[in-house]
């Protein structure tokens, strides 16, 4: 019996070892911690329970025969974040830098079967040199089975790419139908081809960082939905986002302990300024709305005139959108729309209510935003609120012109309840552009012509520019005072607690990709 107890003793040392303490040092030469050190640091102490550490390769050609590893380059397993069950896979960089072999891929598909079937989150630790080149057409396989399960879990589990070290070629797939991703700044980077076929193909000159580091996916491409200063800050990162989300679509996101007291933040009355032109950082106006320190924002430095992320409301998760009057006044561009219906959609598959702040001026003009298609680019944001069944409420704050007062969850697309502060303009558009429009012949019969465009600017803005037209109508159900508003919404979000919704029965829909 001690023989064979010591056969099993071995072949766990061996595979806590991964490719032997000479690549484990070099790893974290490169300030970057080994795939079993970032379970450690993810997961709840002792949780982890791994499955397949013996798993070897079955390549022979290279002379991959004498080179075999147990555990093949990757460890999967399950574990608890704050005591909730989360399916995990951690590449081990260390063994074949991390590539993806035949059984590598077989491993990674198990746990996500497994994830499937339990209705679970799948979280992925990503350190990989990509396919593994010796294994050909199998390793491409073992991708594609990955690509397919990916999908299938989209809106049934929630699905978390960390990116940890190279993600190179078709690697980078996995993590792009995936929910969020989070990179780690300067020792990850991903791209579909590196800087040397950059080189050949386009003769551009360009590091792997500058191609497809940290900030590259979080400013220029918004691949990223985070980045972190290292992978102990990304780590904490992924408890802290998936506290926000259920286990799966079936069910609710866990609510947490919140003590109710004044919910009144007389703050919030002093927030929009007198001049309707001028900035404010609409951040301040959810800080003051939310429970204390709950925000957790998406795609931070990503199309920054709109802002997305979680935050909790009397202990319950909620998602925010909010048009940014601080940055382009808040105008709706391609970017902004496409960041913002993708958060839509994920909270709406995940039973997450929707919270939108409103100050928009509407869809920004030009040539740039309509050669590259601001029209389909700006559908997704209407498609993604209009299918939306979760609780939807609009804090209509400043601005709401044109076909933006439409998109941003206005009630005609679904918006259970609209609130609207004093401070609201509601109209086809502002009043200086809407009287040169309507005036123009009065204006140019007029002696002093700038003189009757004010005086008819005057007329518009009196007319329009509150929230009382839309009250009438109901399109606003209530003008409220902005220190009412957390108030107002804790109450409406609970009163909204059991709402059901069916879309009509479909295949799926056809979102204008
Ligand atoms: C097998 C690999 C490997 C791979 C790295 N290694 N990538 N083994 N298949 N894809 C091995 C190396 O031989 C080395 O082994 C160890 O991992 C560490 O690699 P280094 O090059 O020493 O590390 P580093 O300098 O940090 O560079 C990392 C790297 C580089 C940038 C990832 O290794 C690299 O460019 N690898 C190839 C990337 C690639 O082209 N992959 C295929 C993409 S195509 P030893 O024994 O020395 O430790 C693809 C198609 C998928 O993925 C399509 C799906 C649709």
């Amino acid at each position: 019996m001690s023989d064979k107890v010591k056969v099993l003793q071995d072949k766990i040392a061996a595979a806590m070892k991964g490719g032997g303490d000479k690549r484990i040092e070099a790893q974290h030469k490169k300030g970057k911690l080994t795939a079993r050190e970032r379970l450690h640091f993810l997961l709840d102490e002792g949780t982890f329970e791994e499955i397949g550490m013996l798993v070897t390769h079955r390549a022979t050609d290279f002379g991959l025969d004498k080179e075999v590893y147990l555990g093949d380059g990757v460890v999967t397993g399950y574990g608890r974040i704050n005591g909730r069950l989360v399916y995990v896979f951690s590449q081990d960089f260390t063994v074949f830098g991390g590539s993806l072999s035949e059984t590598h891929a077989e491993k990674i598909v198990k746990i996500m079967d497994l994830a499937m079937k339990n209705g679970a989150p799948i979280i992925g630790l990503n350190d990989s040199g990509g396919a593994r080149i010796q294994e050909g057409v199998v390793s491409l396989g073992g991708y594609a089975d990955i690509f397919y399960r990916n999908t299938l879990a989209s809106g049934v589990i929630p699905q978390i790419s960390a990116i940890m070290g190279p993600c190179a070629g078709g690697a980078v797939y996995s993590p792009a139908i995936t929910d969020f991703i989070m990179m780690v700044e300067n020792t990850s980077y991903m791209f579909v081809t590196g800087p040397n076929v950059v080189k050949t193909v386009t003769h551009e000159e360009v590091t792997s960082e500058e191609l497809g580091g940290a900030m590259t996916h979080a400013t220029k491409s918004g691949v990223t939905h985070f980045t972190a200063a290292n992978e102990i800050e990304c780590l904490q990162n992924i408890r802290a986002l998936v506290s926000y989300m259920p286990q799966n679509c079936e069910e609710d996101a866990p609510v947490m302990p919140y003590e109710s007291t004044d919910e009144l933040r007389p703050s919030l009355n002093t927030i929009i300024p007198e001049n309707p032109n001028q900035p404010y950082d609409i951040r301040e106006v959810i800080e003051h709305v939310i429970d204390e320190n709950s925000f957790m924002e998406v795609h931070k430095n990503f199309a920054d005139n709109i802002v997305v992320g979680f935050a909790r409301l009397a202990g319950r998760s909620v998602g925010i959108v909010a048009n940014q009057p601080a940055v382009l006044a808040g105008v709706l561009d391609i970017h902004a729309s496409t960041k913002a219906a993708r958060f839509v959609r994920f909270c709406d598959s995940f039973n997450i209510p929707l919270l939108v702040f409103e100050d928009v001026p509407g869809f920004l003009p030009g040539t740039d935003q309509e050669w590259n298609a601001i029209i389909t680019n700006g559908a997704k944001l209407l498609y993604a609120f209009c299918e939306a069944t979760v609780p939807r409420i609009t804090v209509i704050t400043r601005k709401a012109y044109g076909g933006a007062y439409d998109v941003m969850n206005s009630k005609h697309i679904g918006a259970d309840m609209n609130f609207a502060w004093p401070t609201a303009e509601i109209a086809v558009m502002g009043a200086k552009g809407a009287a040169e429009i309507i005036f123009k012949n009065e204006i140019a019969a007029a002696e002093d012509r700038n003189a009757k465009w004010k005086e008819k600017e005057m007329e518009y803005t009196e007319k329009f520019a509150n929230p009382y037209q839309a009250a009438a109508r109901g399109y606003v159900d209530e003008v409220i005072l902005p220190e009412q508003t957390r108030k107002k919404l804790i109450a409406a979000f609970a009163m909204l607690e059991n709402k059901a919704d069916v879309l009509p029965r479909k295949k799926h829909g056809n979102i204008p990709l």
